[in-house]
């Protein structure tokens, strides 16, 4: 591997624990103004000293994100669809030189393993690489579960392997309670676990422990984090679990004693 890509996924994957936390920004490509993430520069901000990586789109990292904070980016790279329409119909919306203008450490794109343009988003992912190669910027695959896919070891392990196949440098995908561990052990690349919908705290945490437990390593969560009602709290117990192995209930006491001393988001 080479030296610059290596460092960039040094910058994304910290080398002292081998394990990152990812904050997730980039719901509003394709849901608009999201909950919990409608004023995005306000939402950020108090969340970047905890964060290892931020996930946003080019909109939200130029007018949102201060250029002056030491995060590095993995910039959502892949669009042109909404909820409203057939989301697998995604195509490139940022060119591989405005990504390098924007000094990125990464770029992400989903992939829709199932679904009726399978093709063309496998494809897609291939030719980012193949762009990215050129500027040793590492490339995360997200593995979207389309309408009608189960989120079962059987089928993360089939779309993060191919993606893995493909050339992927990171692949970002869901749990599973039962065989994780496989999907981890069948993919040659680091294993990101995205967070999902908003669930309470602690099964949140949960989450990332088992994950992290079970050979991911670490989390690229949004919704859990920025739609608690203590997104810095939220954000510092994920840290702990990550970093240091916390097991979930002692990371939600965390949470809690934390959510004393960091002001709630106003209603
Ligand atoms: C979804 O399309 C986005 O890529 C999100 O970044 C991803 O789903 C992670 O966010 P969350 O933890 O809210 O699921």
């Amino acid at each position: 591997m080479d030296w610059g890509k290596q460092n960039r996924l040094s910058r994304i994957i910290k080398p002292d624990t081998g394990r990152t936390v990812m904050l997730a920004v980039d719901h509003g490509y394709f849901l608009g103004p999201t909950t919990g993430l409608e004023e995005p520069a306000k939402v950020v901000a108090p969340l970047l000293p905890y964060a290892d990586t931020l996930m946003p789109t080019r909109g939200v990292l130029r007018n949102c994100v201060d250029p002056n904070v030491d995060i590095p980016i993995c910039l959502r790279v892949s669009g042109g669809t909404s909820v409203l329409g057939n989301l697998p119909d995604e195509g490139l919306t940022v060119s591989m030189e405005d990504a390098v203008r924007l000094n990125v450490s990464g770029v992400a794109l989903s992939i829709f393993v199932g679904s009726d343009l399978e093709k063309q988003t496998l494809l897609g992912l291939a030719e980012l690489i193949d762009e990215a190669q050129v500027y040793g910027i590492p490339v995360l695959a997200v593995t979207a579960v389309g309408k009608d896919m189960v989120r079962d070891a059987r089928y993360l392990g089939l779309a993060s392997r191919i993606a893995a196949e493909l050339g992927a440098d990171i692949v970002k995908t869901y749990y599973c309670p039962e065989g994780f561990e496989e999907v981890v052990r069948k993919c040659p690349v680091p294993i990101v676990v995205a967070g999902g919908k908003k669930i309470p705290e602690k099964d949140a945490l949960e989450l990332a422990y088992n994950s992290v437990s079970k050979g991911a390593v670490g989390v690229d969560m949004g919704r859990n984090i920025f739609q608690s009602e203590h997104p810095v709290a939220m954000i510092r117990a994920v840290r702990e679990v990550v970093h240091n192995n916390l097991a979930a209930d002692k990371a939600y006491e965390l949470f809690g004693e934390l959510s004393k001393e960091t002001t709630p988001v106003p209603a």
